[in-house]
């Protein structure tokens, strides 16, 4: 998910031409509790229009319909467009944003099916699982190398931030003599929107590209057991998937999870910590790892609020949504609607029936959702199975800036 890259630090000058809701969420009060924010929305104004004319859906039902209305689009040209309307909005566009502009996350049906098969081809079940006992042994490295090094540590950055990097180039199959260089590129990604952090992004992005289009020669010579050669197959078997669109979508996958699955780790982490009986309970009984990562994912999602442009006016909640206007999809408001998951404010780590909205759903479903379960089960499972005594050793945490992505800058615990 890419919603968020053009937030964080414009936010806090206010040159993004950004309306009272996303000043609001960037409040300090905001960043430590938005539920209070997304719960008077939901019961005052659940489809409200803010003074820039954004709309916001709050309540579970409208934004599970409007996730599926293909009147509600992801064209990249169309919210580029959109967005660029926006009164006094910043024009950043960076190569990232033109070479994102065309890959399945910014596509509407019917290109987006064929995209989105073609990398599901890639993508399958059984690649994903195979990466557990590697996922395992590059867990247990991260915690080892952080418990050598004292009884305390920032559990973002010794664990959180580098994981989902380390796991994205195993799928890759990224030589390990390369995956330190590779993940330094993967880190500029998160470089804020200031003109440095683009310039840094678009660096990123050139070196990155002439690194990938020489592993993919390498791979169209010598197909190797990793998601780079079965894309470079699918691409010449079926000749749908072009070089620009290959290329593309390696882009959008390093981006799609990388920041998100940190925040997964984090906020996950951070409530079983706030919730010491739900804690105990799972270290009771860890075969609830499952359905505890689900539970934690809605409980405080990495991915707050998603994007849409109406493509064709939409009646929702008695209000008319006209053609180019944006619509903020508050996700994580959503799983808090009492109208849809009892006791919504509580954390419940065996939850029954608990379809959240965190992943999305409909056709831009998030496709790396196994992954990012995978990845939270043996992060969050084995943390807390190798450090039982782990606890918090701050009271207030610093949250990142970005309202539309949500988690810990870091995270102190001791254990
Ligand atoms: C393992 C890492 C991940 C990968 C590789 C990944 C990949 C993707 C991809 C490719 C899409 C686009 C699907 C499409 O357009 O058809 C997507 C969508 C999405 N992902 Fe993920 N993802 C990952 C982790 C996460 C996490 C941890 C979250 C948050 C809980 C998340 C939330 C979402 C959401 C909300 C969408 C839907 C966006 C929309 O409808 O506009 N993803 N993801």
């Amino acid at each position: 998910m890419s919603s968020g890259t053009e937030l964080p630090e414009a936010v806090e000058n206010n040159d993004g031409g950004f309306d009272e809701v996303i000043l609001a969420l960037a409040t300090p009060e905001c960043r430590q509790d938005p539920y209070r924010l997304y719960a008077r929305m939901r019961r005052e104004d659940p489809v409200y229009r803010s003074s820039q004319g954004i709309w916001y859906l709050t309540r579970y039902a409208d934004v599970e319909a409007a996730l599926r209305d293909l009147r509600l689009s992801n064209d990249g040209e169309r919210m580029t467009r959109a967005l660029a309307a926006r009164q006094g909005a910043p024009q950043r566009f960076s190569r990232l944003t033109r070479r994102l502009g065309r890959v399945m996350t910014t596509t509407d049906p019917p290109d987006h099916a064929r995209l989105r098969r073609l990398v599901s081809k890639a993508f399958t079940a059984r690649r994903v699982q195979g990466l557990r006992p590697r996922l395992q042994a590059i867990v247990d490295g991260l915690l080892d190398a952080a418990v050598a090094a004292g009884s305390t540590m920032d559990l973002i950055a010794a664990l959180a931030s580098p994981l989902p990097g380390t796991v994205i180039c195993e799928l890759f199959g990224i030589p390990r003599g390369d995956t330190e260089r590779v993940r330094a590129w993967f880190h500029q990604l998160r470089a804020p929107n200031t003109v440095q952090g683009v310039e840094r992004i678009e660096l990123m992005v050139e070196q990155f590209e002439g690194y990938l289009t020489d592993l993919i020669r390498r791979r169209r010579a010598r197909p190797a057991d990793d998601i780079l050669s079965a894309l470079v197959t699918v691409a010449e078997r079926d000749d749908q998937l072009t070089d620009e669109e290959l290329l593309s979508t390696c882009l959008m996958l390093v981006t799609a999870g990388d920041q998100a699955t940190t925040d997964l780790i984090g906020n996950g982490t951070l409530a079983l910590l706030r919730h010491p009986d739900q804690l105990r309970r799972l270290q009771r009984d860890p075969t609830l790892i499952r359905s505890a990562v689900d539970e934690l994912v809605r409980y405080d999602s990495p991915s707050q609020i998603i994007i849409r442009v109406v493509a064709e006016a939409v009646e929702i909640g008695g209000r008319t949504l006209a053609e180019g206007e944006l619509v903020h999809l508050v996700l994580a408001a959503t799983n808090r609607d009492p109208e849809r998951f009892p006791d919504p404010d509580q954390l419940d780590l065996g939850r029954p029936d608990n379809r959240h909205l965190s992943f999305g759903n409909g056709p831009h479903f998030c496709l790396g959702a196994p992954l990012a379960r995978l990845a939270g089960e043996v992060a969050i499972g084995t943390l807390i199975r190798r450090l039982p005594g782990l606890r918090l050793s701050t009271e207030t945490v610093q949250w990142k800036p970005n309202p539309m992505l949500r988690g810990p800058a870091c995270l102190p615990v001791a254990y």
